[in-house]
């Protein structure tokens, strides 16, 4: 039976990146023999032009319903100074689903070590899964707007604060078994409740996994001066986000690095952790990696499609290491050339 994925476009690169990343999924299904169907839906600015709202209802009920979903991305200066926002449909999306895990791999490929800020012997094998809670914290805690005063709020409840990091330490069993716990437990009570929970969860079930706790201002600093001593990375919402665009140029280009969004459904959400890129929209010279790598993804968390799902990455793995890049590294493929270098790859 065929799979549904709801394909979300969204705004400028993110069209893009998407139709590059669906090539490869329909080409990879076909190999492996399953089969996939891609119905698009209107988000983000596209659906504000469309139709008013971010998130229209037909969208949100379409994502309910099918096997995965896969984001370009939202955003743009069109939209900034507007109330409504084309990154709340995405936080209404991420909400609506219950979708509290995100995922966001930073492995450095040896080829592109010289595109790291980083020295090379800093940056060597460097392999980071940042699990970032994703549904709390002060992206939806209450928000007041007063004519000269303005405050988010920043709640976590035990029981947000548990699942979440149930996640990194089931992934760091099957990695190098080692969690850093990033907080800022010197200064605010919500981090103190985290770190809090993370222990006692850590003594009661996962005494085997190694567990270190780091406040987020040292922890910034020394993801970029000992990137090497972090396996998984668990924190919340807002310090996730900050850290995983930090991390990613270290690999070279945040235009590498895909993320899963989970929950306690089985849909997940896939997209590439960069934004719409406004000022490269409309070139096809957008990097479509990290949206091919979400796409992997998807076929493993959501699909339960591992052999293609590594297919994929081996592609992209020997793609680069043969020396096709994009302009953001330096090169001269477009989105699409880039894609179809990895397509010829997965043909083997
Ligand atoms: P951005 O990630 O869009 O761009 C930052 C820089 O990285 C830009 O110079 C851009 O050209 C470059 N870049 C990003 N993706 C690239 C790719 N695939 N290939 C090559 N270069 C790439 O961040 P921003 O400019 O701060 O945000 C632009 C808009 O995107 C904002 O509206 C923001 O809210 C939104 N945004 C959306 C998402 C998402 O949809 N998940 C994520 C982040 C930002
Ligand atoms: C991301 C983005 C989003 C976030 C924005 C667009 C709402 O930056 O996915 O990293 O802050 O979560
Ligand atoms: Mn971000």
């Amino acid at each position: 039976m065929s799979k549904k994925i709801v394909v979300l476009p969204g705004d400028g690169v993110g069209p893009e990146v998407t139709e590059a990343a669906i090539d490869v999924l329909e080409m990879t299904a076909q190999k492996f023999g399953f089969s996939l169907e891609f119905d698009d839906y209107a988000f983000g600015g596209a659906a504000i032009d469309a139709c008013g709202e971010p998130l229209p209802d037909n969208t949100l009920a379409a994502c309910k319903e099918a096997d995965a979903i896969f984001l370009g991305a939202v955003g743009g200066p069109k939209w900034g100074v507007h109330t409504k926002r084309p990154e709340a449909g995405l936080l209404g999306l991420r909400s609506a689903l219950n979708l509290f895990a995100n995922l966001r791999p930073v492995k450095l490929h040896p080829a592109l070590a010289a595109h790291s800020p980083l020295k090379e012997e800093r940056i060597k094998g460097v392999d980071i899964l940042i699990l970032r809670e994703l549904t709390g914290g002060m992206y939806f805690g209450e928000k007041k707007r007063e004519a000269d005063k303005a405050s988010d709020l920043c709640e976590y409840s035990k029981f947000e604060i548990i699942r979440a990091a149930r996640v990194a330490f089931e992934a760091a069993r099957g990695r190098r078994n080692h969690v850093t716990s990033i907080d800022k437990a010197n200064v605010l009570e919500s981090s103190r409740l985290w770190r809090e929970t993370v222990t006692a969860l850590h003594e009661k079930d996962y005494k085997d996994v190694e567990l270190r706790h780091e406040l987020v201002d040292s922890a910034a600093m020394k993801l970029i001066t000992n990137p090497g001593s972090y396996d998984v990375v668990l924190t919340e919402n807002l310090f996730g986000d900050i850290l995983s665009d930090e991390c990613s140029v270290l690999t070279g280009s945040i235009g590498l690095l895909g993320s899963a969004s989970l929950g306690s459904v089985t849909q997940g959400l896939y997209e590439p952790i960069h934004g719409s890129a406004p000022d490269i929209a409309g070139q096809n010279i957008a990097n479509p990696v990290g949206a091919i790598t979400s796409a992997a993804m998807l076929l493993r968390y959501s699909l339960d499609q591992e052999e293609a799902a590594q297919a994929i990455e081996h592609a992209t793995y020997v793609a680069l290491a043969s020396g096709a890049r994009t302009r953001d590294l330096g090169g001269e493929l477009s989105c699409t050339q880039m894609a179809t270098e990895i397509m010829t790859k997965i043909k083997g």
